[in-house]
């Protein structure tokens, strides 16, 4: 796909794009702009249809030598980075019903209110290729989609260099997320532990500035990670326990912990899912897919800082050597666990990565993990919920995730819930003793695992990592790639 920016007239294109407003007087104006003889009829054309700027409204114009297509926006006044975004999607999907190879896109005609031309590359890039996403691999040939072939995309903007450095960020932004739903759709008989780590070998093998080191049983064992042991200790599948580092080339500012949580398939355990609730449960590695996807394009992002991704990888299966509850683990901290529902198991495997990261001597840490129903039940399947125990990070994390265009709400750590997770025999339950406020209970276990002078968020993706309705134009049914992008502006503004 070859970009072309023009800053005059782009009569290359078979068919033209125009996002209008929502706004019958710059529908008119526009219109008058595009030299038609008669202005009429094009006019009684328009109205007939009732397009009146709509969202998702699209006007075909009156032929002419090129296709003139009105796309609604929906927008009264003017347009933000999402709305960019999700036009780009339109865009895509109108064009999977064509083979066309060159399209063109008036972006002079609503620019951003502020006319920051390096987002608008950046979030038109990003929604191209997002909606272009498809997990087709198993199907057979003639069963897939027509793949768009497009062949060039001219944009009539007169800032070419802004725009095309926007438009470059955002296909490496895209690239990390489409690297990310593709390793949460992939099936939990492929997508094993030891898949998990070779895609993190891939990763350091097409980065220099990247290094891993990944840990079998033994070493884990060494390092006491007891908790971890006793999720995986009912699977057939080797556990991995993952770490990358990326490093800066100048000397870093600072560093940064990335956790995932890595669990390849969630039976639940002895505590066995019921019903439907297993039948998603490959997803249950979503964490560790964003941090993964979002260190495969690190190096093009190049932040300041030196940057670690954790993954304790692992399955959670029923068998005679699995977990039973009543049992007691213990953390590499030497914290103990009384496991109340082997179910609850990917808090018990964050009890060890979270040590494990700080005890690389980093005070930056935030974990990504798909931990509870309880927090789809809060905030509905589209929403992050977001703890954290400081607040800088946890208005950075909302401000990127918004720029992003990805939906978070920040909850409550409130610290008189923390006696929920008491255990009468170990110095903390896996199971809170109340069926209320899930999420909640489940971010305050992690944090007892957090020390004090630790800057942590943690982000229940268990909603927004898998979609089983498209969410927007450029996000379909399946694995999202949620977080990486929202992570990789976060570490690019550290
Ligand atoms: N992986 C699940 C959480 C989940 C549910 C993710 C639905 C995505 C979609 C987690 O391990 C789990 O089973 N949590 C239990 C906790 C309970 C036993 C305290 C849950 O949410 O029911
Ligand atoms: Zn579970
Ligand atoms: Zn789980």
């Amino acid at each position: 796909m070859n970009l072309v920016i023009k800053k005059t007239d782009i009569d290359e294109a078979e068919i033209l794009f125009y996002p209008v407003l929502k706004d019958q007087q710059s529908i008119h104006r526009l219109v008058k702009n595009l030299d038609y003889e008669d202005q009429k009829l094009v006019f009684d054309k328009i109205a007939k249809a009732k397009f009146v700027g709509n969202k998702g409204q699209i006007f075909t114009m009156p032929d002419v030598e090129q296709t003139v297509v009105l796309l609604g926006t929906g927008q009264e006044k003017k347009l933000s980075m999402q709305d960019w975004r999700e036009i780009a999607g339109d865009i895509i999907n109108y064009l999977k019903k064509f083979e066309v190879k060159n399209l063109g896109i008036d972006t002079t005609t609503w620019l951003r209110g502020n006319n920051d031309i390096v987002s608008l590359g950046q979030a038109i890039a990003e929604g191209f290729e997002l909606a272009r996403y498809d997990f087709d691999s198993y199907k057979q040939e003639d069963e897939q989609k027509i793949k768009i072939k497009l062949e060039n995309i001219f944009i009539l903007s007169d800032k070419a260099v802004q725009f095309r450095k926007g438009w470059d960020m955002g296909l490496f932004l895209a690239e990390g997320t489409i690297l990310a739903r593709d390793m949460v759709n992939e099936p939990a008989g492929v997508m094993t532990p030891t898949f998990l780590a070779k895609q993190a070998e891939q990763i350091v093998k097409n980065n220099k500035n990247i290094t891993a080191k990944i840990l079998d049983k033994t070493e884990v064992k060494k390092l006491g990670m007891e908790a971890y042991l006793g999720v995986d200790q009912g699977s057939n599948e080797p556990l991995k326990f993952i770490h990358l580092v990326y490093k800066p080339v100048a000397k870093a500012k600072d560093k940064v912990a990335l956790v995932g949580k890595g669990i390849t398939f969630d039976s639940g355990g002895l505590n066995i899912k019921v019903g439907d609730g297993m039948a998603q449960m490959k997803i249950d590695m979503a964490g560790a897919a964003t941090v993964l996807g979002l260190f495969s394009v690190i190096s093009q992002i190049k932040p300041k800082v030196e940057v670690h991704g954790i993954i304790a990888a692992c399955e959670n299966m029923p068998s005679g050597t699995a977990l039973k509850p009543g049992d007691i683990v213990k953390n590499m901290q030497g914290k103990s666990i009384e496991i109340g529902n082997t179910d609850a198991e990917g808090r018990v495997t964050l009890a060890d990565s979270l040590a494990y990261a700080q005890k690389q001597g980093i005070k930056k840490v935030v974990d990504l993990a798909t931990l509870t129903g309880a927090v789809m039940i809060a905030l509905g399947p589209d929403y992050a919920g977001l703890f954290s125990n400081d607040e800088k990070m946890s208005k950075q994390l909302l401000k990127y995730a918004d720029q992003a265009g990805e939906k978070i709400w920040a909850m409550p750590l409130p610290q008189e819930y923390r006696k929920l997770n008491e255990s009468l025999v170990a110095d903390i339950r896996n199971i809170p003793n109340t069926r209320y406020g899930g999420a909640i209970t489940a971010a305050l276990f992690l944090q007892e695992f957090i020390e004090e002078n630790v800057a942590w968020a943690h982000l229940d993706i268990a909603g927004p990592a898998y979609a089983e309705k498209p969410v927007n134009s450029y996000t379909g049914v399946g694995g999202v790639g949620y977080g990486v992008r929202t992570l990789l502006e976060w570490l690019r503004n550290l």
